[in-house]
């Protein structure tokens, strides 16, 4: 019995007044873990209302002061790696090395963030009137950057800790309180990440946890009229919280269907291992793994034989043992997952292993010979599982790329230049990487979706611009 972890506001642990917990299953053992506090809405609105309070001293502490505070907390934070990556192996399955990774990237990301905030907001913008027709140099504009007030963060269970802080930093180094909703796998981790902050000594109310069920405080939260911004990574959860929102500005990273072009020309061994990093790392839970893999006919069986050859090498087992595929997040997933198998059996997809599950671990299936009719050539698997189309253009796989209703990133691999970037200009994608698979990091880059994967663009000095306005002061002389 691990007790019921306390959820976090006004500088203080609390228990819920509900009585009630959500609990965690682990996705390896698949009993219960951990049990975190199912908040109230009345709880859910003091906090709130604590973190609009707190966020207007915040507001008016010096740049320099609140970038210190984020080093701090980004020590800490790289210091309690152990025990925070103990819990994403827990609660979510990741493989024991990455889930220290994931920690160690986040506190790199919230130093960064701290050193990028206090350049970019360090810097105004001063406008003369007279370059616009019939105006004299009678007006002198400032400009500056101020915070949007309380930021709300939404991150997905595959990088609790990491997508959490890519919008809890970006949002205190620009002056905002933060309201932390973590997904109830990875919820503990969450958790343990924010008392890094609170150990660094943040304002009290300042940064916020509560913990609970969607159902309950889920739309409450997001429609809560004091919340300024969202910030969210997830599913389709997303799509109704954008038509829910208030009129707020938000940034909303979805799901993938990230596509791979091979080429004739392609190094194809460069080609495989990335298929096979970009497919099957943290078990494909990734909304950048590669999704489908749009092969040139000519080059198909060399490149399907090399991928099953690494495929093979994959070990397959428990976190805790740092094995590549790990089982997947709930039950629930694992049955997604094989009813999209399923459906490609039927439809007579040519398996290159066997089929093969036990409770969540699901070994990794790469599908040759798929067809747009099958459901796996279109939706996201979010799972060790890997389909290839054979293409006879690049027209055909750039066509099936852009007929999906997402757009998150997409890759192609050929020795032409030329070839990639008249290919990338015609991806209807946030990014295209040439010659990789895709990927969000490193984390200052711009990351951001089209259509159905998302709104806005993340990366940290997207993110710090994005959790701010403009505010202007115009100077009028006689
Ligand atoms: O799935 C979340 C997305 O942000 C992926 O990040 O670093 O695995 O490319 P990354």
């Amino acid at each position: 019995e691990n007790g019921v972890y306390k959820f976090f506001y006004d500088g203080v642990w609390r228990k819920s007044s509900s009585g009630k917990s959500v609990t965690i299953i682990n996705p390896t053992t698949r009993k219960p873990h951990f049990r975190v506090q199912a908040c109230t809405q009345e709880e859910v609105n003091k906090v709130v209302e604590t973190a609009k309070l707190a966020q207007k001293s915040w507001a008016k502490t010096p740049l320099w002061k609140r970038a210190e505070l984020l080093h701090k907390a980004a020590a800490i934070l790289k210091e309690q790696k152990a025990p925070i990556a103990e819990c994403l192996v827990k609660e979510i399955a990741k493989p024991a090395k990455d889930a220290v990774t994931e920690v160690v990237r986040s506190g790199d990301l919230v130093s960064y963030c701290a050193e990028e905030g206090v350049r970019i907001l360090g810097e105004g913008k001063l406008l003369v009137s007279d370059s616009f027709p019939g105006n004299e140099r009678t007006k002198y504009c400032l400009t500056s950057k101020i915070p949007l007030g309380v930021v709300l963060a939404i991150p997905p269970f595959n990088y609790p800790v990491n997508l959490a802080v890519s919008k809890i930093a970006p949002a205190l180094i620009a002056g905002n309180s933060i309201v932390l909703k973590p997904p109830t796998q990875g919820a503990v981790a969450a958790l343990h990440m924010v008392h890094c902050f609170h150990l660094a000594g943040f304002p009290k109310g300042l940064i916020s946890c509560v913990t609970g069920k969607g159902s309950e405080i889920g739309d409450f939260l997001t429609m809560h009229p004091s919340i300024n911004c969202i910030s969210f990574t997830g599913g389709d959860t997303g799509i109704s919280i954008s038509k829910k929102a208030g009129m707020i500005p938000l940034q909303m990273e979805l799901g993938g269907k990230d596509a791979c072009i091979i080429l004739e020309d392609a190094d194809l061994d460069l080609a495989a291992a990335n298929i096979v990093k970009g497919g099957f790392s943290y078990s494909g839970q990734r909304c950048t793994a590669v999704k489908v893999a749009l092969v040139m006919e000519s080059v198909a069986d060399t490149l399907v034989e090399k991928v099953k050859a690494k495929v093979a090498k994959l070990t397959v087992g428990a976190p805790e043992d740092d094995c590549d595929i790990t089982p997947v997040v709930t039950e629930s997933s694992a049955n997604f997952i094989e009813g999209l198998v399923m459906d490609a059996k039927q439809k007579a997809a040519t398996f290159c292993q066997e089929y093969k599950r036990e409770g969540n671990l699901i070994w990794p299936l790469l599908l040759d010979n798929v067809l747009p009719d099958m459901r796996i050539a279109w939706e996201e698997p979010f799972g060790p599982v890997l389909p290839v189309i054979r293409i006879n253009s690049v027209e055909e796989g750039i066509h099936h790329c852009n007929a999906s209703n997402f757009g998150l990133q997409g890759c192609v691999f050929t020795r032409d230049i030329n070839k990639a970037i008249l290919i990338s200009d015609a991806m209807e994608t946030g990014t295209v990487q040439i010659n990789s698979a895709p990927s969000r990091g490193p984390d200052h880059f711009p990351f951001q979706g089209l259509k159905d994967s998302g709104i806005g663009s993340q990366g940290i000095t997207n993110s710090i611009n994005m959790m701010t306005k403009i505010k202007s002061t115009v100077i009028n002389l006689p």
